[in-house]
């Protein structure tokens, strides 16, 4: 199984092979893990930003807002809803900040739920979510109830359960967690949710493009997340909010701007929601930064999330095979689920060491992240992480352990 030439052998049988070679590959001894942080380039992304800074922006100019550029929040989000998220149309606008994002909806949700002053979250979840939600709790006089849980695997629904009561207002949670990536149990614990009478908001970050999404059939309320990570939509793309149509006629964001407005541009007094999820955008949109998010996802959408989900669990499993067989010795051990169903398409790799092991690990040609206290994370993106690659990449970190 450590043998090189048998993952040469399951990158040519690998179906989604061609694709590798839609991505922009500038250094061939690089060993890149970091996908699930900052995607590759696609190869077609700097064509599609030409083709809108030469001729949209160049020549068309200002007529461009008419010619489509306006509707790229709610077309693009279409696209990435029915492909990846599970979801109907008119659901799901592309605009802002993840952070951004997650605020508008939670704020959204805490309004929807007057008299209720409970956010339960998990102590783990990742540090914008957090705060965003420690700065909401002080400003509306809310308190958060933190579950506190096994890093590694997330709060079971039970946990969730068990926190759930009349005062809560919000449930909100990552689906795939940046350490460990886990995958919590999104319908069960959105149903929990429902039945305490409160909201769920869900950060889909490291779950869209690894893992197939059922946001509708979830009876999820309300999600955000990147398109940076496996959707490869370049540094700072902006992110997702997918809004449940029955909630939308309801739930107000609290950031008004003209665009979110009905009838932005008659510039009358007074804030009146705009039509569906439109209600939910603020101020203009980020045309190139969408440009290039929709070619990240195009290829993604290309492949088919079934694919992508079959060959992360191949990597993922490859991945914990050789840290078991190399590098559990070396004083290493998995830090993620070993059960495939619950994993998503990061590894995680414990050592006492890791803060300075990865820099040294970069060092030796190989990108990965750390992450507190004691964790490196591979991130192993299915359309631009080859067999080879893990296997290189974990040979080297063998090297340079025994080195040591
Ligand atoms: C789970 C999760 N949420 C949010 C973010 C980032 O939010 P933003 O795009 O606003 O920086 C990340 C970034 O890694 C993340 O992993």
């Amino acid at each position: 199984m450590a043998d090189r030439d048998e993952a040469v052998t399951l990158d040519a049988g690998d179906p989604l092979r061609a694709l590798y070679d839609r991505f922009v590959v500038a250094d061939d001894g690089l060993i890149y893990l970091d996908g699930n942080s900052l995607g590759r380039l696609p190869r077609d992304t700097p064509a599609r930003l030409t083709e809108v800074v030469s001729r949209q922006w160049g020549e068309r100019l200002i007529r461009g807002w008419g010619e489509g550029w306006m509707r790229l929040p709610t077309t693009i989000g279409d696209r990435l809803g029915a492909g990846l998220l599970g979801a109907a149309a008119g659901q799901v606008a592309i605009a802002d900040s993840t952070t951004v994002c997650l605020y508008k909806l939670a704020a959204a949700a805490l309004a929807a739920r007057p008299g209720r002053t409970e956010i339960v979250t998990d102590a783990d979840n990742f540090p914008t979510d957090r705060y965003v939600l420690e700065s909401l709790a002080r400003e509306r006089g809310c308190e958060i109830v933190w579950i506190e849980c096994d890093p590694q695997s997330g709060p079971a629904p039970e946990q969730v359960c068990a926190v759930l009561g009349e005062r809560t207002a919000l449930v909100a949670l990552s689906h795939v967690s940046y350490r460990s990536a886990c995958i919590l149990e999104q319908r069960e614990i959105t149903r929990l949710a429902h039945r305490a009478g409160a909201l769920t908001l869900w950060d889909e970050s490291h779950a869209v493009g690894a893992i197939p999404l059922t946001l509708d059939d979830d009876g999820v309320d309300l999600a955000a997340g990147c398109t940076y990570k496996y959707l490869n939509g370049g540094p700072g793309a902006p992110a997702f909010m997918y809004v449940r149509a029955e909630h939308q006629a309801t739930l107000r964001q609290p950031i008004w701007g003209w665009l979110g407005r009905a009838q932005p541009f008659e510039m009358a007094p007074g804030w009146v929601p705009g039509e569906g999820i439109a209600a939910m955008l603020s101020g203009t949109p980020p045309v190139l930064a969408l440009a290039a998010a929709a070619a990240g996802i195009d290829v993604v959408l290309e492949a088919g999330i079934d694919a992508i989900r079959r060959k992360s669990i191949e990597l993922t499993q490859y991945a914990i095979d050789l840290i078991d067989e190399w590098l559990a010795p070396l004083g290493c051990s998995v830090g993620s689920p070993r059960d495939a169903a619950i994993r998503g398409s990061h590894v995680a790799l414990v050592h006492p060491d890791a803060r300075t092991l990865c820099p040294r690990l970069a060092g030796e040609g190989v990108l990965a992240d750390f992450r507190t206290p004691d964790l490196i994370r591979l991130g192993l993106s299915p359309l631009t992480t080859r067999f080879v690659d893990v296997h290189d990449g974990l040979e080297r970190l063998r090297e340079l352990l025994r080195r040591e």
